[in-house]
């Protein structure tokens, strides 16, 4: 049987740093509140109409795939996971192809629509095509670009302070080291609360969301017509409901919870315990979250790697990111037990238990 190990991890940042005092200058916030609520002090914004997910993508794994030691040539398949593509459609797995010039037809482009489990639904994937012997290389990469679609207002104060621009990229790939690379992975989902961390408009729900399927809310759509229309309309972009909305609160305390859990079914189906990770890599969501979390688990702060405070939370991106400069910073090493864990929107939420 053959394993799925890490040959290279690459990642991309924006130049462009963007303070908390910055944020006090466009909306009404302070340094002190986010940095006590969330632990960010900065985060890096794109350049604006120049830089786009794909583009940061395409550095990330520019990288990765030089310190797998493969040719791009090489990659038998492309995850990408992002929830701000370049384009509605098509996604941007294929445009990653193209801007890395890979001209391979075989290689096939998949996109991953998980928000900030969207890694971990990735990875889980690659695991098994590679386990399955389909593929060889498997390229994996998280890419948001935030910073193009945040409410700067007071309105939005809730949710922009949190999130920032970047990628990070994996080469998954074929290892026949017994018990090397992935050990186990756990993916869940819960719709129940879909709407409580969304972006709905555009959408082609016409005010019927999931949740309150009897009471259509009227966002002045033009009922009457018989044939469909736009996706979005003045009223929606007048409530901002082109911008991210989340139940802060209540997100957070699924996250504490689920965290926990599903890391606790990864050692279990390995036969193993929190005192053997050797790094623990959360989804940088919140600094209190993370902070949870190692307590809950009983863990060490040296075994659990947080980058938020910089690049505040990126979303798919932040598991590959924050991965790939753990291991920079010399905090993993060949043989260490690494843990991936991520929740985020949908809700849904995985953890990967891994031998590096
Ligand atoms: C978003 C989050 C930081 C907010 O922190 P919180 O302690 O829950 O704060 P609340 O939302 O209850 O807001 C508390 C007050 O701060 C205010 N506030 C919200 N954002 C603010 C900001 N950026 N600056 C200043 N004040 C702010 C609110 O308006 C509220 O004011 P009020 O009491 O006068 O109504 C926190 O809930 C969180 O991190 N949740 C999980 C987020 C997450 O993990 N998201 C991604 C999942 S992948």
């Amino acid at each position: 049987m053959y394993q799925s190990k890490i040959a290279g991890l690459g990642k991309y940042l924006p130049e462009r740093i963007v303070t908390n005092k910055d944020l006090e200058q466009v909306m009404d916030t302070s340094d002190e509140w986010i940095q006590e609520r969330t632990g960010i002090r900065e985060r890096r914004y794109a350049e604006k109409h120049k830089e786009t997910t794909t583009s940061m993508a395409t550095q990330a794994s520019l990288q990765a795939i030089e310190r797998a030691g493969i040719d791009k040539e090489e990659v038998d398949f492309i995850i990408f996971a992002t929830l701000s593509p370049d384009y509605y459609f098509p996604g941007c797995g294929v445009l990653l192809q193209r801007e890395l010039g890979i001209t391979r037809t075989e290689v096939g482009a998949l996109d991953i629509r998980n928000q900030c489990s969207g890694f971990l639904y990735a990875l889980s994937i690659a695991d098994q095509y590679i386990k399955s012997g389909m593929y060889k290389n498997i390229l994996v990469v998280g890419s948001e670009m935030h910073s193009m679609g945040l409410d700067f207002s007071t309105r939005g104060r809730g949710v922009t302070v949190i999130f920032g621009d970047g990628a990070g990229a994996a080469v998954v790939q074929r290892s026949e080291v017994n018990g090397q690379g992935i050990l186990s992975s756990r993916l869940h989902s819960d719709g129940t609360y879909a709407e409580k961390l969304s972006f709905i408009a555009p959408g082609s729900h016409g005010g019927y969301h999931n949740d309150k399927l009897d009471q259509p809310i009227d966002y002045g759509f033009d009922t009457d017509s018989p044939y469909g229309e736009i996706f979005i309309t003045q009223k929606m972009l007048d409530e901002g409901l082109h911008y991210p909305h989340m139940e802060g609160q209540f997100v957070f305390k699924l996250a504490v919870t689920k965290f926990p859990e599903v890391i606790n079914e990864v050692l279990e189906d390995a036969g193993l315990q929190t005192s053997d990770i050797d790094m623990l890599i959360p989804h940088q969501a919140n600094l209190r979250i993370a902070s949870f979390v190692q307590k809950r688990l009983g863990l060490s702060e040296d075994q659990v790697f947080n980058n938020i405070q910089k690049y505040g939370n990126t979303t798919a991106a932040s598991v590959p990111i924050a991965f790939c400069e753990a291991w920079e910073a010399g905090k993993i090493k060949a043989g260490d037990l690494v843990c991936l864990a991520a929740f985020g929107s949908g809700f849904t939420w995985g953890a990967a238990l891994l031998r590096f």
